[in-house]
């Protein structure tokens, strides 16, 4: 066997079962879960009607670089959404099977194996970035988010050897689970960083669509290339999803856009790794990505829910709405585990401690004494778990 598998650690909802193992939760309270960030808005009627239409589609195999009307309508959604003067459809867009698999598919590509290869991501992070990391033969470098570093990666704390050895690294703008947005000066850094020690940065954009202030939605790393006038967005990858931005996590669409001669390997990859999307899918997400007023009327409802949710928690919990994204990320003066035990047990509300997301660097980690709650469900439903939280806080 690959003996990397054995440096996979547990998944944090199977770390979570084992925490909450042979606790009752109070009988009479239904369940309210705040824990899995999967969108529970309804998807778009029009989308699964283009679906249901197109199911005839499934008797021919799809090709790995997907359809050139998707990769069009892409392209446009791109340029449309990130001021960009020219995407090529052809070599700068390739459709994914949602961002989770591509993310992780993506290490595999880009990393030259070896005791020096670093893979740099957030700490607290996605799973993904770490896994992707230790499988494709390389070492995860977490970068602490903080309250000190305005919970974005602590990119000061990398020496300039760290920065020759790394190869990839992983930025999360909107961050899961932080919120926080990365500022289009800090991406231009970046973007002279990785061109100085020649490594590549896959910005995992999924939650970008899912803002507060219809005005200024969250830059993205192909914008900032741009505004330094690249547009072959060299050493820049970015990763986009429908799950979030259209509510169609079991679609299992996204795409991955930038430096043509990076994605022309990937496509290589992909051509061996072999998970084409299937045909009536990616018509699915040509209507979905045509269409913004879904999106547009998706973040009113987050909207509405965020105001309501952290007027219940207001001078009773230490927490601040995000910069962006479904996530709040409250700081407790107590244990997060025993925390999210507690609230399980009397409660009946279930949370993710932020500790399970992060590992410890330089003493700490800086997840813990944090919950992760995703604000998915029903208003009526996060309102009430709101209120059984200020309970469990007394
Ligand atoms: C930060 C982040 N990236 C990527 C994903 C994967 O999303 P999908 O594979 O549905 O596109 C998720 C899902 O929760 C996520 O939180």
């Amino acid at each position: 066997m690959n003996p990397n598998l054995q440096q996979l650690q547990p998944y944090p909802f199977e770390r979570l079962r084992l925490l909450f193992a042979g606790v009752e939760p109070a009988i009479g309270k239904t369940a309210i879960s705040l824990s899995i960030g999967e969108p529970r808005h309804a998807p778009p009627a029009f989308v699964l009607a283009e679906i249901a239409a197109n199911l005839e589609r499934v008797s021919n195999y799809p090709a790995t670089a997907g359809m050139p009307e998707l990769r069009h309508s892409i392209a446009a959604w791109l340029q449309r959404r990130f001021h960009l003067q020219a995407v090529d459809a052809t070599q700068q867009v390739l459709p994914v099977n949602g961002t989770r698999e591509a993310l992780f598919a993506f290490a595999q590509a880009v990393v030259e194996p070896g005791p020096q290869a670093l893979v740099m991501s957030p700490n607290p992070f996605y799973q993904i970035y770490e896994g992707a990391a230790l499988l494709a033969g390389a070492t995860p470098h977490f970068l602490n988010c903080t309250e000190e570093s305005g919970l974005l990666p602590d990119f000061a704390s990398v020496s300039e050897q760290q920065w020759r050895q790394c190869q990839l690294l992983y930025i999360c703008s909107p961050g899961n689970p932080t919120g926080a947005v990365l500022p289009m000066t800090q991406l231009q850094q970046l973007i002279a960083l990785a061109r100085e020690h020649n490594f590549v940065i896959a910005s995992d954009e999924c939650y970008s669509e899912i803002y507060f202030d219809e005005n200024s939605p969250p830059p993205g790393l192909l914008e900032a290339c741009a505004a330094m006038g690249d547009n072959q967005y060299r050493n820049c990858v970015v990763f986009h999803s429908l799950s979030k931005r259209s509510n169609l996590p079991g679609l299992r669409s996204g795409f991955v856009a930038g430096d043509a001669e990076i994605l022309r390997q990937f496509a290589l990859y992909r051509t061996y790794h072999g998970c084409a999307m299937p045909p009536h899918h990616q018509l699915g997400s040509i209507a979905a990505w045509n269409d913004e007023v879904h999106v547009q009327a998706n973040r009113q409802l987050y909207r509405e829910k965020f105001s309501a949710v952290l007027a219940e928690f207001d001078g009773k919990l230490d927490v601040a709405a995000p910069d962006a994204g479904f996530y709040l990320w409250p700081r407790l003066d107590t244990s997060d585990t025993e925390f999210a035990r507690r609230l399980y047990a009397t409660e009946n509300v279930t949370v993710l401690p932020g500790s399970f997301l992060g590992r410890e660097v330089q003493g700490i980690n800086p997840g813990a004494n944090h919950l992760r709650m995703a604000l998915v469900a029903e208003p009526e439903q996060c309102i009430e778990a709101a209120r059984r939280i200020v309970r469990c806080l007394v």
